[in-house]
């Protein structure tokens, strides 16, 4: 396990941008979409590793599932280049917005970001969107553990790779990980409270558990299962982003009726408990690297 290095705290967030209408269990707002943004952030290392092993390369073809606001699809297509194409499909439309606007803003005409409900709508390559070849690289993180039902997608996943293409999946695989050690009882059961949260949103937490079995059934053969373990002690930015994950979605998890006001206070009492150990730290959710290829 590694320990990140420290970076400076990000200022408060800005009002909400829309309501979280949709169902997105964590929401659409504007908090969420700057911890998306710190998230990245952390993860970019570990992402730009994943699509190296994968082989992408200068010209490639990307689709990117469940884009969020597009932080991801954003680095891919500086990679890809001006010859290449990156597609982000995303469900809400305000990280559509956000991510056009970022596209925008960096002059990346290779980028497109498509609002598509992975539920519903067909992908793109399928048989009812004939001008694409494929894609080189079908990249989504973060993203099945939201879908109550992967058959529709598993079973299009295939039309959608070029011949040569890599699917790779950034996904949890053991939740239970997250923790703040050696101070964090309550935090211990936050963790416990957000899975329920998932669940109860027909979400799976822990969705690679499951999904290299189904993709091997389907055809796929999996090229690496890599567990990708996240933890940092105090000011690094694991230790950020799961601390701002607890601030962010507390709220949530206490209008769900999965967390208390006195729960919070124990949490926070504990989080400055663990600011006073130099010793203490942060683990996060294991996140699982799925490649596989047809
Ligand atoms: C935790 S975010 C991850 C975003 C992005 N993949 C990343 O790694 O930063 C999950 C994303 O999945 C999107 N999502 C959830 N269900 C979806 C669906 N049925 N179709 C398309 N997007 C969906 C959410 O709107 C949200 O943007």
């Amino acid at each position: 396990m590694s320990w990140r290095l420290c970076c400076s705290r990000r200022t408060d967030p800005p009002a909400p941008l829309s309501t979280p209408a949709d169902s997105y269990v964590l929401g659409t707002h504007a908090e969420e979409l700057e911890r998306l943004r710190f998230q990245h952030d952390l993860w970019r290392p570990t992402a730009e590793a994943a699509w190296r092993r994968a082989g992408l390369a200068t010209g490639a073809r990307v689709l990117d599932l469940g884009a969020g606001p597009g932080f991801a699809a954003l680095d891919l297509a500086r990679q890809v280049g001006p010859e290449g194409r990156v597609l982000g499909l995303e469900r809400s439309a305000v990280y559509v917005a956000a991510g056009q606007e970022l596209a925008r803003r960096a002059g990346l005409s290779q980028l497109e970001l498509r609002q598509h409900d992975l539920l519903r709508d067909p992908l793109p390559g399928g048989p009812t969107d004939q001008p694409t070849a494929g894609f080189d690289l079908i990249w989504m993180r973060w993203v099945a553990m939201f879908l109550p039902d992967l058959e529709p997608l598993l079973a299009a996943l295939p039309t959608a790779l070029a011949p040569a293409g890599r699917l790779v999946l950034h996904e949890y695989v053991h939740w239970d990980t997250f923790g703040l050690h050696p101070h964090g009882a309550a935090i211990r059961r936050f963790g416990r409270a957000v899975q329920q949260s998932f669940v109860a949103a027909a979400g799976d937490p822990d969705v690679n558990r499951h999904l290299p079995s189904r993709l091997a059934a389907a055809g796929w053969r999996l090229e690496a299962l890599t567990p990708l373990p996240v933890l940092g002690g105090q000011a690094t930015m694991a230790a950020q982003w799961l601390e701002r994950f607890v601030s962010v979605y507390s709220p949530q998890l206490i209008n769900q009726g999965l967390w208390s006001a006195a729960d919070q206070t124990e949490a926070e009492a504990e989080i400055e408990a663990a600011a006073r150990d130099s010793g203490s730290f942060w683990v996060g959710p294991t996140v699982l690297e799925l490649r596989a290829s047809r």
